[in-house]
This record gives C-alpha cells, sequence and structure tokens, in this order.
C-alpha cells in the first residue's frame, strides 16, 4: 500500500545526517530538534501551539484530558473510523456516542451530531477520514450552540485545507478547541516509529496538554495534574523536519495518483469514486471505492495474486467490534456506516506510485471486474 523504502531513498543523506546528528549530540528526549519541529509545524499549519507527542492516539487522549472531561460525559464521535478515536474516549471512561457519517464524504454527519446531543454532551470528535475534512463550519456552529468542545481527529489529514463560507480557509485540525495527529510511518507525514501532536490556539490548553503529556509537570518535579509520559523522541522530531518540507509535495503526488484512478473508475460500473467535498481539500490519505455487485474479498485475493496489495479500511464498525458493542448498539443501529464497511475497499497510495505500477493496478480491477461484476 506505501513504499516507505523508495520515499527515504529521496532524502537518504539529509535524514541520515539528521539522526546521526540527534546520536552524537545526545540530546534524545526533548532536544532542540523537538523544539525546532514543533516551531516549524506551528508555521506550516498556521497553529499558535503544536504539542509534539508519542503517538496519535496518545495525542486524543491528552486533549480529552486537557479539557477536563470526567467519567460519564459524553463524546460524540463517528462510528466508521479507526478504533483509535473511541478507545480512548472509552479508556477515560467517558461515554462514546457513536454515530452515523455522510455516506459520500465518509465523514461526520452534522445533522446526525445534532440528533445525538444530550445534556451530557461535552465534546464531538470529527474524524477528517481519508484525507478530507469533516464539515467543520456546520460542527464548530454546533460547538457554539450547545458549548461542546471539538477535537478534531486529524490523524489522516495533516495537509488538508478547509473552506468556510466566509472565503477564509484553515488547515484541518487548526480549528477545533483540538486537533489531534499521528506521524505513524504510512502517514501522510509519517516518522520512523510511533509520533503524534496536538494543535491548539488556545493558551492555556496547551499548557495543560503540554504538561499532561509529561507527567503534568509544571518544573522538573512538581506535579500538580496527572498526566502521562508521551513524548516524541529527538530522532524522530529530527526525521519529521526533514519530510515535513516535503509534505506539500507529497500531497501533490498522492492527489496526481487519486486523479489517475478517478479518470479510470468515474464511469465505471460497479464501482464509486471517492466524493470530493468542495469545502475541503483532499490529501488522499487512502483512496477508497466503493464497490458494489462484486464479492470484494474476492477482488482482494485476485488483486494479491497479481502482487497488487488493497486494504479495506474498515471491515467492522467501532459499535459492532467486541469491545465496543453495548446493550447501546446492535446490528442495523448505523445502516449507512455498516453499509460502507460492506463495500470500501483501498487501493495502494503512496508518493512513490509510479505510471506503470498504477496502470498495473487499474489493469487488474477492471480485470476483475470483466471477469465477475454482476449488475
Ligand atoms: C483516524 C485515526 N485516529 C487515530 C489514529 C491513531 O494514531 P496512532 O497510530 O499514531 O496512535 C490513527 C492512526 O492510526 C487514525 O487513522
Amino acid at each position: 500500500m506505501v513504499d516507505l523504502l523508495a520515499q527515504y531513498e529521496k532524502v537518504q543523506k539529509e535524514i541520515d545526517e539528521a539522526v546521526l546528528g540527534v546520536i552524537r549530540s545526545s540530546a534524545y528526549i526533548n532536544g532542540p530538534e523537538v523544539k525546532g519541529f514543533q516551531d516549524e509545524l506551528e508555521a506550516y499549519l498556521g497553529a499558535k501551539h503544536v504539542i509534539p507527542c508519542a503517538n496519535g492516539t496518545d495525542a486524543l487522549q491528552i486533549a480529552m484530558m486537557a479539557l477536563g472531561l470526567q467519567p460519564g460525559d459524553e463524546v460524540i464521535t463517528a462510528s466508521f473510523t479507526y478504533v483509535a478515536t473511541a478507545e480512548v474516549i472509552a479508556l477515560l471512561q467517558l461515554k462514546p456516542v457513536l454515530i452515523e457519517v455522510n455516506p459520500h464524504t465518509f465523514n461526520l454527519d452534522p445533522e446526525a451530531v445534532r440528533k445525538a446531543i444530550t445534556s451530557k454532551t461535552k465534546a464531538i470528535v470529527p474524524v477528517h477520514l481519508f484525507g478530507q475534512c469533516a464539515d467543520m463550519g456546520a460542527i464548530m456552529e454546533i460547538s457554539r450552540q450547545y458549548g461542546v468542545y471539538i477535537i478534531e481527529d486529524t490523524a489522516q489529514a495533516i495537509g488538508a485545507d478547509y473552506h468556510f463560507n466566509d472565503g477564509t480557509k484553515s488547515k484541518a485540525g487548526t480549528i477545533g478547541h483540538f486537533g489531534c495527529t499521528s506521524f505513524f510511518p504510512s502517514k501522510n507525514l509519517g516518522c520512523y516509529g510511533d509520533g503524534g501532536a496536538l494543535y491548539t490556539n488556545i493558551d492555556d490548553l496547551a499548557q495543560k496538554a503540554r504538561e499532561i503529556a509529561n507527567h503534568g509537570q509544571t518544573k522538573r518535579y512538581y506535579h500538580d495534574r496527572i498526566g502521562v509520559n508521551s513524548r516524541l523522541d529527538s530522532i524522530q522530531a529530527a526525521i519529521l523536519r526533514i519530510k515535513l518540507r516535503q509534505l506539500d509535495s507529497y500531497i501533490a503526488a498522492r492527489q496526481k495518483v487519486a486523479v489517475a484512478y478517478d479518470a479510470a473508475f468515474s464511469d465505471f460500473p460497479g464501482l464509486e469514486i471517492p466524493v470530493r467535498d468542495p469545502k475541503s481539500t483532499h490529501v488522499f490519505h487512502q483512496y477508497t471505492l466503493k464497490s458494489m455487485g462484486i464479492d470484494r474479498f474476492a477482488l482482494q485475493e485476485y488483486l494479491a495474486s497479481k502482487n497488487v496489495p488493497s486494504m479495506v479500511y474498515y471491515p467492522v464498525p467501532v459499535h459492532l467490534q467486541k469491545a465496543y458493542r453495548s446493550e447501546q448498539y446492535k446490528e442495523g443501529d448505523f445502516p449507512i456506516t455498516e453499509n460502507l464497511c460492506e463495500r470500501v475497499i483501498s487501493l495502494p497510495m503512496h508518493t512513490e506510485l509510479s505510471s506503470e505500477q498504477l496502470d498495473l493496478i487499474i489493469e487488474e480491477v477492471k480485470n476483475f471486474f470483466s471477469k465477475n461484476y454482476k449488475a
């Protein structure tokens, strides 16, 4: 699905020097590379504060802790997401309130959000799934109306722009009270291990999150609040500084691949190409098609036999996962989400796809459909 080695080879000299530089400096934890990356990411995003941490899941957890959410508080998010979003809500003994997504954009449906609001709702977590922003204009309106916090899960959408009705735009993750991202290696901005960050424009939330990420410490060995140990390694920060300079070109390469897939599949019976929301740019963390009239797992097997990888993100929605099933939810509760889980398939998407590879992928998908599609 990705070719991280080929991507590394293009910046190998710089990365090798930077990694060795950290080793030689012995500033392994919270060294100047971490501060340098933080400043550069703030400038890229136009965010007042970036708080680096150990991974995207921790970023979500730290955001919820910094907002002071208490056991029993309700947090609304999509059932069609990576489990991490719901996991931290449950881990903090908050109540995940799962809802439907828009069937076209795969993102949180603002109308479903409104219906799910109760007096116990304290936060909403829009997930910018597959690389384009949820309807943040509508979601921020709900936030103002009901006084609830917004934590953007922007693990898959770093670099995407959201366009507001007034003509202004903001980077994904910089609109709500917090944005939370992941630098997992396969992400659009990935390091060579785990990494993550929170963004916020609110000074006191930034201060709290920074303390929580470092054992609740205000100054060395003084702990004013309960925290966690969640730091971005200096080596990862050094790698990310180099890759951040490439991020816009990485996004452009992904968008080019998406245009080629669109051209191949836009009028193709049995496949629906990803819908672009006019309010957001799409940074194509994933290129996800909706299939019909075929056995999707047979397509995957066929593609694998031709050395073409594919993935199903996600085969089971959160509300039907064993760990999250409760009296609250049963099969059939979220027909849009359940239908998407039965139909979606993602094709290889990365910065190093050659036109030969793209041609092969497209040809093999078409070959499978020509033999197996039933209208
Ligand atoms: C939507 C979403 N949220 C959260 C995460 C968690 O990030 P991490 O794997 O860095 O903990 C991921 C990444 O895997 C993700 O895709």
